[in-house]
């Protein structure tokens, strides 16, 4: 399957991306992580991508469709990924349709993550990443490591990312009403869309998800 997710900052799309990869068996590919990656090892692309992460702007077109081009290229994406966090504008959703057309494959479905802006807020706010993994995420009361600051499941170092303040998270808000918002109503015009509420246990939106996802087969 070739599935895109949405969702505002926070809705949970990186959590469930991590599940529902799993059961469907296609690779997970979140240009957010892939901008991290690239930051921590300080190469130029994750130099170009900093500063507009850390004002919670988007990093322009020409960095991101050419790296989320190589990435859904490499042998494991042929057969099928689910895109976290690309398209993200209606000019990447456009690039992404040219590079499945010349591919020769299409999208099976667009999923929308809806969730209240104040739930958003307290999941950001609350969210603490492994270093050694992006994939293990934890909350500080909604899923709790069992010792503060330490990964369940590898030991490594919990962080809090640094567009998770408060100040870029409202921007980030915005960026997604103004700049990703439109890609829904671009979806809706190809019949993609799925929406599901994103409220409740991980597991349950999880259920809803994969319901959602075989209903639409
Ligand atoms: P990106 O990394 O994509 O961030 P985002 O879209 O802002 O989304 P988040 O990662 O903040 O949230 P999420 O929905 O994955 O939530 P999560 O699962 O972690 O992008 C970061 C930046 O990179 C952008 O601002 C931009 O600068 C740049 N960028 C990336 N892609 C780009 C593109 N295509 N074009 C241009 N620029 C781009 O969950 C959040 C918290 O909630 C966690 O703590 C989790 O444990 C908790 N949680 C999850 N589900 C539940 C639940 N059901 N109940 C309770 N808690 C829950
Ligand atoms: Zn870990």
């Amino acid at each position: 399957m070739r599935i895109v997710l949405v969702g505002p900052p926070g809705a949970g799309k990186g959590t469930q991306a991590a599940y529902l990869a799993k059961n469907l068996a296609i690779p997970h590919i979140s240009t957010g992580d892939l901008f991290r990656a690239n930051i921590s090892q300080g190469t130029d692309l994750g130099k170009k991508a900093k500063a507009f992460m850390d004002a919670g702007e988007l990093v322009p077109d020409e960095v991101t469709i050419g790296m989320a081009r190589d990435r859904m290229n490499q042998p494991d994406a042929i057969g099928g990924f689910l895109l976290d966090g690309f398209p993200r504008n209606v000019s990447q959703a456009e690039a992404l349709d040219e590079a499945l057309k010349e591919d020769g494959v299409t999208l099976d479905a667009v999923l929308d993550l809806e969730v209240p802006e104040e739930e958003v807020v307290k999941r950001i706010a609350g969210r603490r990443i492994c270093r050694n993994d992006s994939s293990h995420v934890f909350h500080v009361s909604y899923s709790a490591p069992k010792q503060e600051g330490v990964c369940d499941v590898c030991g490594g170092e919990l962080y809090q990312r640094d567009d998770d303040s408060e100040a870029t998270v409202r921007k980030r808000l915005e960026v997604y009403h103004t700049q990703t918002e439109p890609i829904i109503d671009y979806y809706k015009a190809q019949d993609l869309v799925v929406t599901i509420p994103a409220l409740g246990k991980v597991e349950e939106v999880t259920e809803r998800a994969m319901a959602a996802l075989q209903g639409g087969e």
